[in-house]
């Protein structure tokens, strides 16, 4: 374990290092479960997004998008079941009063959690002696909400208190009946979202795994009852397909079902993808068969009817519902994992991110071999500027030697490097470098276009 933990230094001081991922609020500190995106990190979770939303909403003919208020009513929020029902374990240390997530607390003393009652744990802790991570007396396990509570308009009282919403699915159940009036579609079909879900959680950690403020890609997928088990197999092959193109390792993926016990209270069947992150196998992202638990108590909660027709059988259905759900940050900390990779290179130990191009944050580095020779940086521009115009995410550099630029891109995983050079002046030709093997090839300007054209999809 301890090099795994390592391999997780690693990559938080790279992604720091190279405009990934920045702990928000460091001149203050920090501040706990919160993570902000820099300018390679923006680049890379708009690509996994856009890869997300071509396979699982333009490629298809049963997808409707959607981006809903964070904020919603918060009859809704009753009706889903959050209000009374999305809770974790909550365990008080009885002197310092610090407090722990009781699932974590009985882990980390070999126990398995899976299965097992706020009061089972209360048990547990007492039966094995166990005791906060100061040593001290720990007291009864209690369910702590973990909805964000805030208060809408000028006065804080009972009746403004609303949620930031703790999952973007809540959006979309709100306007499934939007959808049907307004689209018309056919059973199935589903409503996707991309937005922010907000989590008080207890203890954020592991970097951007477990965070307070989350990104979620979720798909509400409506179906007829009797086809849950086929649309479930469905949504499970083509979590499988975005796993492989976005260049997460697929061998390091497992399917794990999810006990009764442990399910979300929405659901009838759940099937977590986990994943081999540097500190242990965790959730990756999740399916879940949610049955008709949401339109049913939407509908009864506001009185307004959220059925289907089936226009040519005139079959009436409350639709049931498959929900295939990922969290952003998750899936960028394990393409992470998946894609870091050192090699030795001119005896020296080489670090890159293996980015298939497409999730690539850069696509091509352009630079003039020398800074100070300005025939050199006048054509590497000519040659950056159609590139850039082409590509978009194409990047100049002069600054330092050539090999420092090099060993730059390849950590920040950008696929391709040009470099002008005397020759270049003479032959209209420059050397093209492979960011996985180093290796270094000659090719015609005139070439470039088409050649990257073909490289980059
Ligand atoms: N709408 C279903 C839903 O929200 P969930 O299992 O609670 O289900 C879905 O969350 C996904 O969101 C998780 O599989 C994970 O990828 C991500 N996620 C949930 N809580 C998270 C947190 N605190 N930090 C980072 N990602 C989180």
């Amino acid at each position: 374990m301890a090099h795994q933990n390592e391999l997780m230094e690693k990559i938080v001081a790279l992604c720091k290092r190279r405009g990934f991922i920045y702990q928000n609020s460091d001149i203050y500190g920090g501040f706990a479960g919160s993570w902000d995106y820099g300018p390679m990190g923006v680049l890379l979770a708009n690509n996994i997004k856009a890869l997300w939303w071509k396979m699982f909403v333009t490629d298809r003919e049963d997808m409707y998008g959607l981006d809903s208020s964070i904020i919603s009513h918060p009859r809704s929020w009753k009706a889903s079941g959050h209000v009374d029902g999305f809770n974790d374990p909550l365990v008080e240390d009885l002197k310092t009063h610090k407090r722990y997530r009781a699932d974590h607390i009985l882990e980390q003393n070999d126990i398995n959690p899976e299965g097992m009652s706020i009061e089972q744990m209360t048990l547990s802790i007492r039966e094995n002696n166990i005791t906060s991570p100061d040593g001290n007396e720990l007291g009864d396990v209690k369910a702590f909400n973990m909805m964000f509570k805030t208060y809408v308009g000028a006065l804080e009282s009972e009746d403004s208190i609303a949620y930031l919403r703790p999952e973007t699915a809540g959006g979309i159940f709100l306007n499934y009946k939007n959808i049907r009036d307004t689209m018309n579609p056919k059973l199935p079909f589903g409503i996707a979202q991309i937005g922010k879900a907000f989590r008080n959680e207890i203890a954020p950690r592991d970097f951007i795994f477990r965070v307070r403020e989350l990104e979620q890609m979720e798909v509400e997928y409506f179906i007829h009852p009797s086809s849950w088990q086929e649309n479930f197999a469905l949504w499970q092959q083509a979590s499988w397909d975005f796993i492989r193109e976005v260049g997460i390792a697929k061998d390091a993926v497992y399917e794990h079902e999810i006990g009764e016990a442990d399910r979300a209270h929405y659901s009838q069947k759940t099937i977590d993808f986990e994943f081999d992150f540097p500190f242990g196998r965790k959730e990756l992202f999740g399916i879940a068969y949610r049955g008709d638990f949401d339109l049913s108590n939407q509908s009864r909660e506001s009185g307004v009817t959220l059925d289907y027709t089936n226009l040519e059988t005139k079959e009436k259905i409350i639709p049931h519902v498959i929900e295939p759900s990922m969290g952003l940050g998750r899936i960028m900390l394990a393409l992470f994992s998946s894609v870091y990779t050192e090699d030795t290179m001119n005896d020296e130990t080489r670090v890159y991110l293996k980015f298939p191009p497409r999730i690539a944050p850069l696509k091509i580095a352009v630079f003039p071999l020398l800074k100070n020779k300005p025939e050199l940086v006048a054509k590497a521009r000519e040659v950056y500027a159609v590139l850039k115009k082409k590509f978009g995410n194409v990047i100049f550099d002069d600054g330092g030697n050539i090999g420092k630029r090099y060993r730059k891109q390849d950590e920040i995983g950008t696929p391709f490097a040009i470099t002008v050079d005397f020759e270049s002046l003479e032959d209209d030709a420059v050397t093209v470098r492979f960011r996985d093997t180093g290796e270094q090839t000659r090719m015609p300007i005139a070439d470039l276009l088409s050649y990257f054209e073909a490289h980059l999809s």
